[in-house]
């Protein structure tokens, strides 16, 4: 359903960060987007709803090729909406609710309607009782669940979030992630950033791997994560459960088939290698 076809573009017509990537991500999908800092991740993102339009390619949402003028470009922004890497890019209104109702109320929704929206995505992302502070006097892990709720407000059938978790404390970590897989499951179809390989097992049905601006794998966690090739010119590790296995193989136990991703698989991974034992 989002679609980006051969994307090519540089910064200042000098520094080509995107090298021409395709992809396909379909309706009610949950992917996450890997790749070492500079590789263009967030260069691509704000390609997904027109931010920056492209030197060459096209992104397509159902089909649709996205159009570059006003009223193309708002249609386009209710189906997809993204969340920024830093949310003081994104966060701009004097209050936490006026910001959170900025979207909605560009859509031409009723004030009670906003009202509702507003108090909805608030308490979604864990931030209700904020709603007459100044964002700028939130702390940075406030102001990203804020932001988030800003793209929630919008009931987009795409989120894009551009590194949701980084700065977030560890509860708040478990706390998103838990969060987007509940969106997910209700339909919304979610693209991530991340440097959380731990995590990204738990949701992610499909990884894509970006280095220097061109995709260089695509597959699921397994696939990716078994691919030490891939990981090393990406600048990523495994995660750290399945670390613990393979060092564990290294030191001459037998895994018998995958190694586990998630704790999860590992627990029973454990279990099934104790009773062999
Ligand atoms: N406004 C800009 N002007 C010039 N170059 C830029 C600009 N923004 C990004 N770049 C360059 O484009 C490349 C891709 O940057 P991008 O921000 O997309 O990377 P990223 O994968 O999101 O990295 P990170 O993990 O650090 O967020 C980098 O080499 C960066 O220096
Ligand atoms: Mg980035």
């Amino acid at each position: 359903m989002l679609e980006v076809r051969n994307l090519k573009y540089a910064y200042n017509s000098e520094y080509q960060a995107l090298k021409g990537v395709s992809l396909r991500v379909k309706q009610g999908e949950m992917v996450a987007l890997l790749g070492k800092n500079g590789a263009g991740k967030s260069t691509l993102f704000l390609h997904l709803n027109g931010i920056y339009e492209p030197d060459e390619g096209q992104v397509f949402i159902d089909g649709e090729e996205l159009k570059y003028d006003k009223k193309s470009l708002l249609k386009f922004r209710q189906k997809v909406g993204i969340v920024f890497q830093n949310p003081d890019d994104q966060i701009f209104a004097p209050t936490v609710e006026e910001d959170v109702a900025f979207g909605p109320l560009n859509l031409g929704l009723s004030m009670e309607e906003v009202q509702d929206r507003v108090e909805y995505a608030l308490s979604r992302v864990g931030m209700s009782g904020y709603e007459k502070k100044a964002p700028h006097h939130l702390s940075g892990g406030q102001k990203k669940r804020v932001a988030i709720a800003g793209i929630l407000a919008m009931k987009p059938e795409v989120m894009v979030l551009d590194e949701p978790t980084a700065g977030l404390d560890p509860q708040g970590v478990v706390d998103l992630s838990k969060l987007l897989r509940e969106l997910n499951d209700e339909g919304i179809t979610i693209i991530i950033s991340t440097h959380e390989v731990d995590l990204v097992p738990n949701y992610a049905e499909r990884i894509f791997v970006l280095v220097d601006g061109l995709l260089i794998a695509e597959g699921t966690p397994k696939e990716i994560f078994s691919q030490p090739e891939i990981l090393e010119q990406a600048n990523l590790k495994v995660p750290i459960v399945t670390d613990l296995f393979q060092q564990l193989e290294k030191d001459g136990f037998d895994m018998q088939g995958d190694y586990p991703l998630t704790i999860d698989e590992a627990k029973d991974k454990f279990l099934d290698l104790l009773n062999k034992n």
